[in-house]
């Protein structure tokens, strides 16, 4: 596979989906593809470095997975609080500023604590970016970002007469990222589920039959390989992209 560097997206964003039927068809625990999932986003994370991708944000447990059964729950805390501890050191060796993004308050406070440990931990690092969401959806995060333009409303920092959609993205919990280019989502199924609806509104997207713990270097090429072929437009016609493409080209 021949893959030009320029065409990879600058950040890749995934929804991590199938853990669960990927263990059931191996007559295993759900939480034991869970665990194989943890293990799926080194190898992810590994393969971006390797091709010079410098943004991954994954979807890891949304505010909507709090109605799973309550030992799953556990289960997944338990894995994060786990995979925090471990890959820290990891992120720091391979200088990995980790993010996490969600209601971080809402978590067990076990969790938070690592969560702090991490975020503290890399937060010296600007080239390779790793964004969790946890306890994340694109509602809360619209209804947390209103509150606080509000507050800055109320507090004279901020007029709503000046509102601009770049006055509302420095309120999200993303304001310091860019948006994503390629959204991938394993397992088959085709929906967004609450995941950075506001963020990916150009960007485009992928989807993938294999179960998230199966998605190795090989499937991660196959799904550059497709957003190489595509003709990102943001509204504008395919000839004006053409030639602000010849333009970049004759500067560069
Ligand atoms: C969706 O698959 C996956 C989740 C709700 C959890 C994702 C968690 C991991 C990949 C574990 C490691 C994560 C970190 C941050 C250490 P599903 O359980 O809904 O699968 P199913 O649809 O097949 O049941």
């Amino acid at each position: 596979m021949n893959l030009s560097p320029s065409k990879f997206p600058k950040h890749i964003a995934i929804i991590m989906d199938g853990n669960g039927r990927w263990a059931k068809k191996k007559g295993k625990p759900r939480i034991s593809g869970h665990r194989q999932g943890g293990q799926t986003i080194r190898e992810v994370l590994s393969v971006c470095q390797k091709l010079k991708i410098r943004y991954l944000t994954l979807y890891a447990f949304s505010v909507e997975n709090w109605n799973r059964p309550q030992s799953e729950i556990s289960a997944l805390m338990d894995l994060f609080h786990h995979f925090l501890r471990k890959e820290t050191k990891n992120l720091i060796k391979k200088e990995v500023r980790l993010r996490v993004i969600g209601r971080i308050d809402e978590l067990p406070e076990k969790v938070r604590k690592e969560v702090t440990r991490s975020l503290e931990a890399t937060a010296k690092f600007d080239k390779w970016n790793l964004t969790l969401a946890v306890n994340y959806g694109s509602r809360t995060e619209m209804v947390d970002a209103v509150k606080a333009y509000a507050e800055a409303i109320h507090r004279g920092k901020e007029n709503p007469e000046e509102c601009s959609w770049e006055t509302l993205n420095s309120y999200l919990y993303t304001f310091d990222l860019p948006d994503p280019d390629f959204i991938i989502r394993t397992s088959g199924e085709t929906r967004l589920s609450n995941f950075l609806m506001l963020q990916s509104a150009y960007a485009e997207m992928y989807f993938s039959k294999v179960y998230w713990p199966d998605f190795d270097q090989a499937a991660l090429l196959e799904a550059l390989e497709n957003y190489k072929d595509r003709e990102r437009r943001y509204g504008l016609t395919g000839e004006q992209i053409n030639e602000l493409s010849m333009t970049e080209h004759s500067v560069t």
